[in-house]
This record gives C-alpha cells, structure tokens and sequence, in this order.
C-alpha cells in the first residue's frame, strides 16, 4: 500500500501513521519529524528548516519535495505511508512526477478530518518522545509513568509549535492550503475520507477498514 495521510494539525496523522508502521509493518515518513530530527542535530538541513517550523509556517515547497523525493529514490519502498507530505499542490505535483519515475503509482491521498476545537484541544496537550517521536496527550493518551515513553522509556516534552499562537497560524495556514490539495486528490479520484474523532484506536480501525475495502492491504 503506497498512501499519503492528509489532515490539519492535529488530527491524527502521526498517531494513525504510526500505528500503520507497527501494526501493518508499513515504512513511515513524516516530514515533520525529519526536520524536528535535523534540527537537533543542527545539520544545514535542520539551519534551514528551523524558524519554518518553529514558528508553524510552512517550508518552501522546492526545499521540502527535494527532502522527500531524495528520501524515496535513494531507498525505494514498494510501499509506505506518508505523514504531513505534500501539504501543497505544488507538492502534490512534485511527489506524482517522482513517483511515476519510480514506476510506484500512489493507491490514494486519505483524509482525516476532525472539528478545530477539537485539534486545539490536542494539540495543546500533545506530549512526544525525544526518542522514537511516539506521540501522547497529557489528558487523553497519558504515558504509563509521567514524562516517560511506554515504547522506550525516553523523555517526553512539549512541541516548541504546539504554543496556543503557533497552533492557530498553522491551523489557519491549512485552510489556506488544505482546499487546492484536496481539489488536487479529488480530480485524480484518488481522495478518501476518515473521521478522526474519537480514540486513536476508533480512528485506525476506520482507516484499516478502508484500506482493506480498497484492496490496499
Ligand atoms: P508536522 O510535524 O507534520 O505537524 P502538523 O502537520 O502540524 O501535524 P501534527 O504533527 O501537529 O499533527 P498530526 O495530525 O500528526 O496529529 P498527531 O497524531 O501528532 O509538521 C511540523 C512543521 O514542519 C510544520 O508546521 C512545517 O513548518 C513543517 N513541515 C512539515 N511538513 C511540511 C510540508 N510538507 N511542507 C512544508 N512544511 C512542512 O496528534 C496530535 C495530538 O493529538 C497528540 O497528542 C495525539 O496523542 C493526540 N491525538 C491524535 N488523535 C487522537 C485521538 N483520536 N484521540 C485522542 N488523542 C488524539
């Protein structure tokens, strides 16, 4: 199965993407956390990215799509599931051309959708491993042991973005940028919605249901 996860921040994408890559053993890619990666590391890469990011504004579309398509030619998955990539139709456009180079049509562009107040809600309790990057809530997906990761007991912190300000310009950046993207889906009949309300476990059993409906999987 060769998807890209679409959805405003918040909505569930790294959590679904994750569970995708334990339980249906599928190779993950999220933009977001290969630049959270590289600036740790103060790489060139990490330089580049980091007041986009931190800040909640987007990274030059050239920038991100030369990242992601490196990433996929260098090591080819036949399948994987892409998490906050594209985010533009530029994106969307540079992605195709790679990978119908690659000879790996994409199977389709699912959607997770979820009202606003409820992404500011998650958003400003989201907890993550400094780690493997697992994802927890302080009030609705809590650790085990405070400020622990169940998976490897790294420490957990709070997303320099994820401050009420930088919540509402990224959120008000993807209504801006969502609408062209899903036009984009839309006209290649290549778009499916999930709901994304409701535990994390409701929501990936929505999108395996639909994976398995499509023939994905
Ligand atoms: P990125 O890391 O991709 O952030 P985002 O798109 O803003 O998405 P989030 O990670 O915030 O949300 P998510 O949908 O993955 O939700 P999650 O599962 O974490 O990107 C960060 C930055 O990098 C961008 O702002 C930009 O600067 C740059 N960037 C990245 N890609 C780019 C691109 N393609 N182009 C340009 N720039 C790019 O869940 C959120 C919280 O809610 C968690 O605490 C989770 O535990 C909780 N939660 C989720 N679902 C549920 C549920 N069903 N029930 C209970 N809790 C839940």
């Amino acid at each position: 199965m060769r998807i890209v996860l679409l959805g405003p921040p918040g909505a569930g994408k790294g959590s679904v993407a994750l569970l995708c890559k334990t339980r249906l053993r599928l190779p993950h890619l999220s933009t977001g956390q290969i630049f959270r990666e590289e600036m740790a590391k103060r790489s060139p890469l990490g330089r580049r990215v980091g007041a986009y990011v931190t800040g909640g504004r987007l990274v030059p579309d050239a920038l991100v799509t030369r990242v992601m398509v490196n990433r996929l030619t260098s090591k080819p998955h036949r399948a994987f599931v892409l998490d906050g990539f594209p985010r533009t139709q530029g994106q969307a456009a540079g992605l195709d051309r790679a990978l119908e180079r690659l000879r790996l049509p994409l199977h389709g562009a699912v959607y997770i959708t979820s009202p606003e107040a409820l992404l500011v809600r998650r958003l400003s309790g989201r907890l993550v491993c400094s780690t493997c990057g697992a994802n927890y809530h302080a009030r609705t997906m809590r650790p085990k042991r405070p400020g622990v990761c169940d998976r490897c007991h790294g420490a957990l912190a709070t997303r320099k973005d994820d401050r009420i300000e930088t919540i509402r310009r990224r959120l008000a950046i993807d209504r801006r940028t969502s609408k062209p993207l899903l036009a984009y889906y839309q006209r290649r009949k290549a778009l499916y919605r999930v709901d994304g309300r409701g535990r994390i476990e409701t929501v990936f059993v929505r999108a395996r249901r639909l994976f398995h409906r499509q023939g994905w999987i």
